[in-house]
């Protein structure tokens, strides 16, 4: 019946070509159409990777912009997908670079007064999803003061007012963080291995910021939104590096799309629960948005919360397991505290007196610079724009790599070491030379809008683990990860085992 069909479309196809009929099969032909579509999809690929390397060159030069050379149809999705940060790390001393996701380009900027530009102008806009660009999170009792403002200061007014709005939240709530963080670090002393102690951190951290943040709680939600969170956002990122993947995994792309109902599905749940509750700061937070824009956000801030946190802790726990003399300075800052507070233990600190920990501060912010949890800022120019003297036309993704900004040899002061005293005199960027080459939690109008309290958690944690515990993280034998080596556990395909692998053999010792 097949064949018969294929028979009858191969000889139409004859009745069209203007040539004599040939007994040529139908599988030949059809191999000849396939053969052909792809010769013109390569010779398409070949063009566009020239043209565009020619349109991107610097104004008054005839070089290509430095990256590696692209290959047809695939661009750089190889190099990439396997090994993101040490490619572009190659480059990093250029100011723009240029890679190619199949012949689709994107640069990567590294250059301090380029990003600046990037993220602190408002010229750059974050990309679109499925035709929707994410608006910025907003406190709308300060958006409806209709104030007279110009595009910039909205901007800036919207992020700050946002944060000021969380800070409220956290001075209100700050002893459920503190539950909520103990919990998270028991969690991990007490799993059995390296998997468990990941899942289960993941899971304590969603628990916790489903409660402060929504007043929700629901143990199967937590339970399917960490397995989900991991999965779909490794899915996705694998995708962004690879599209071709879409192709060949088919089981991963149908669980892909399951993932993504679930997680809507779970929103769903969190929005209908805000709606039921008095208005609380979430509420404002999210704004007067509609049914879709309110799951938008839900959403948002859930995946903005559930896996930047965890990851951290756990290279916050590596980090510290390597230097006991920062385990003891932060042991001795505690008691400080402790003794000039009056307080019995940590769990009866305030804001205030976990504001008085200004080490324990720099030794997050030192952990968040060696492994940012972020991995790309994406962005993209309204209109042409010059960068670094190169004329970047509309909608030309630009990639910002907080990783890459936070190794960058022209910046830091032995940018591979663990210093946290680099911090100790400039809260904002440490030792470098400015705010926009320190940028864990971005910058700009689009920074984090919940970095007090991923920073008060990962505080926390840590000294709740350095005042209870003693423990090591043994690593098979050159497996150790060294910070260049082995910056991108979080999200590459192998690399994701690779991290797996290593928190596997992460163990954490008695009670001291
Ligand atoms: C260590 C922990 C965290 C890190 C490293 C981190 C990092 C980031 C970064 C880099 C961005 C900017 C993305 C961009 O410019 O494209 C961002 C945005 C955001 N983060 Fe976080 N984040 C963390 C924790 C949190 C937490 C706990 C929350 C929840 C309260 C949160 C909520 C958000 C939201 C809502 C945005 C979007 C802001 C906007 O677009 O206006 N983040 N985060």
């Amino acid at each position: 019946m097949q064949e018969g069909l294929f028979n009858h479309f191969w000889k139409t196809v004859q009745d069209y070509v203007p040539y004599e009929k040939s007994n040529v099969p139908w599988w030949a032909g059809c191999s000849m159409v396939v053969t052909g579509g792809l010769v013109v999809y390569a010779a398409k690929s070949v063009f566009q990777l020239y043209w565009t390397r020619k349109r991107l060159r610097p104004l008054h030069g005839s070089q290509n912009l430095p990256g590696p050379s692209p290959w047809p149809i695939v661009g750089n999705c190889i190099p990439l997908s396997s090994n993101l940060y040490q490619t572009l790390y190659q480059y990093v001393e250029q100011p723009i670079s240029l890679y190619f996701i199949a012949s689709t380009p994107f640069v990567v900027v590294t250059d301090e007064a380029a990003v600046r530009k990037v993220l602190g102008s408002g010229m750059y806009q974050k990309p679109k999803y499925f035709g929707y660009r994410s608006s910025t999170i907003r406190y709308s009792v300060e958006m409806n003061q209709k104030l007279i403002l110009t595009n910039e200061q909205m901007r800036q007014q919207q992020a700050d007012s946002s944060r000021k709005a969380l800070k409220v939240m956290i001075d209100s709530k700050v002893s459920d963080i503190i539950d909520g963080m103990i919990e998270a670090a028991e969690a991990v002393v007490h799993a059995v291995d390296g998997r468990e102690q990941v899942e289960n951190i993941r899971r304590k951290v969603i628990e916790l910021n489903l409660n402060v943040l929504f007043g929700y709680k629901n143990d199967k939600d937590v339970g399917s939104l960490s397995h989900i969170i991991f999965e779909a956002g490794k899915e996705f990122i694998l995708r962004t590096v690879n599209p071709f993947r879409i192709g060949w995994r088919w089981m991963a792309n149908f669980r892909f799309f399951q993932y993504v109902f679930s997680l809507i599905t779970i929103g769903r749940r969190v929005c209908q629960h805000m709606d039921s509750q008095p208005a609380t700061w979430v509420h404002g937070w999210v704004g007067k948005v509609g049914k879709i824009g309110k799951l938008g956000k839900v959403v948002g801030l859930i995946m903005a919360s559930s896996q930047t946190v965890p990851t951290t802790c756990l290279w916050l726990l590596f980090l510290l397991s390597k230097y006991p003399q920062v385990v003891e300075k932060i042991r001795e800052e505690t008691s400080r505290v402790l003794h000039s507070t009056k307080k019995q233990s940590m769990e009866e600190f305030t804001v205030d007196d976990l504001n008085e920990l200004a080490y324990v501060d720099c030794v997050v912010k030192e952990c968040l610079r060696l492994y940012p949890p972020f991995p790309l800022l994406q962005r993209e120019p309204e209109m042409d724009d010059i960068l670094e003297n190169v004329k970047i036309p509309a909608r030309t993704p630009v990639y910002i790599v907080p990783w890459l900004l936070h190794h960058h040899p022209k910046y830091w002061k032995q940018p591979e070491d663990f210093i946290p005293d680099r911090f100790m005199y400039n809260a904002s960027h440490g030792d470098a030379p400015s705010d926009f080459v320190y940028i864990p939690f971005g910058r700009g109008s689009r920074m984090c809008a919940g970095y007090h309290l991923a920073l008060l958690e990962l505080k926390i944690l840590t000294i709740y683990v350095c005042q209870y515990y003693d423990w090591k993280c043994s690593f098979p034998q050159g497996k150790e990860p060294v910070s260049k080596k082995y910056p991108i556990e979080t999200i590459t395909h192998s690399s994701c085992n690779r991290f797996f692998f290593i928190m596997q053999l992460l163990s954490i010792g008695n009670v001291s």
